[in-house]
């Protein structure tokens, strides 16, 4: 069993968090008291105690909810260099977090405001805490797609306008019901205007929801995918075309995606060839930031020092920075487990 100790200090990326996601309870009350905005929750131990899932949209309805006191550029600074701050002091050396501009948008706050708040504390990190971040918007999958037709015009302007830093197109929320066939307009639209395609999909919904994803949308990471494991010929294909999976293994146990961390497919990934990472999804709400899901999954399936040490450089791998970045953080990575005495070959 390899420590939490050292699994700590492993140089690793994290390629699936959503910034939303990452809003403490704590700090959910002292903005809705900055801001003067009513929870239905008498106390943070009270809204904590409601961080009870049956399924992904239990989940989402209060996700959601939370997201309601987040109204100021400086609400959405404080709340992206929080992260930025924990994510360093986890090792995380480089970040694709998630946002959904349409849960600000339409409550009446502009994209501006929203983009503004998380690219300055991202720009901040990266000068003062040495940590390199990028941005992928997400299309929420539940509304409509006039909406996300706006919403892509909207990212595509600021994209030519110096938030160069917004790189990518997500797609999230309730996904049974939203197959990806339907935002294909929406795609072909952010591909062209170069967002970086990527979405959630095999959390809940069938292996035919992943194939969409990878023929419709033509995503370059797959978020999620639990689901591909049931189909063979999927999982030959995303081995070959070495698609990168960004699981995140704490948000699989509490939205009962998985019964038992033991039955967590995620070291089967890797053990059939699938480019997998770990992630924490929504860490203030599933109990953990990336290392606690290291952490879980290394400990419920007795990971090896070589699981570990690809699930690292698969983060690196498959982030969206260039080539020259890339190998800089893998020679780190490299450097850690040389002077571990990691047994890696195989
Ligand atoms: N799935 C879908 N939508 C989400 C998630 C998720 O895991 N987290 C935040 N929005
Ligand atoms: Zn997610």
């Amino acid at each position: 069993m390899i420590s939490r100790d050292i699994i700590a200090q492993i140089p690793k990326a994290e390629l699936h968090v959503h910034i939303e996601g990452t809003l403490e309870a704590e700090q959910c009350f002292e903005l809705a008291r900055r801001n003067g905005v009513e929870l239905a929750y008498g106390s943070v131990e009270e809204l904590q105690s409601a961080y009870r899932f049956n399924d992904l949209q239990e989940f989402l309805d209060i996700y959601y909810q939370g997201a309601n006191v987040l109204i100021e550029e400086q609400d959405f600074y404080d709340l992206t260099w929080a992260y930025l701050t924990k994510a360093r002091t986890q090792n995380v050396l480089h970040t694709e977090m998630f946002f959904d501009p349409q849960t600000h948008t339409m409550r009446g706050i502009d994209m501006e405001t929203v983009l503004n708040g998380i690219t300055a504390a991202m720009a901040e990190a990266e000068s003062s805490l040495d940590i390199s971040s990028r941005l992928i918007f997400c299309i929420l999958r539940h509304v409509d797609i006039d909406n996300a037709l706006d919403t892509v015009a909207v990212a595509e302007y600021y994209k030519e306008h110096h938030i160069d830093r917004l790189i990518g197109i997500g797609l999230d929320s309730s996904e049974n019901g939203y197959p990806p066939n339907f935002y294909k307009d929406i795609f072909d639209r952010a591909r062209a205007a170069g967002f970086i395609p990527v979405a959630h999909a095999g959390e809940e919904g069938p292996p035919e929801y992943v194939r969409e994803a990878l023929d419709i949308l033509k995503i370059e990471r797959l978020d999620h995918g639990n689901r591909s494991l049931e189909d063979d010929a999927l999982v030959e294909r995303l081995a070959q075309e070495s698609m990168a999976l960004t699981v995140c293994p704490l948000s699989n146990l509490n939205l009962k995606v998985v019964a038992d961390m033991k039955n967590h497919p995620l070291r089967r990934m890797l053990d059939l060839g699938l480019k997998a990472t770990v992630n924490s999804d929504d860490p203030a709400y599933f109990g953990g930031y990336i290392n606690e899901n290291y952490f879980a999954v290394a400990e419920a399936l007795d990971l090896t020092e070589a699981h570990l040490y690809s699930l690292a450089r698969n983060s690196f791998e498959a982030s969206f920075i260039g080539e020259d970045q890339k190998a800089t953080y893998i020679a780190k990575l490299d450097e850690f487990a040389a002077s571990n005495g990691w047994q890696i070959a195989g």
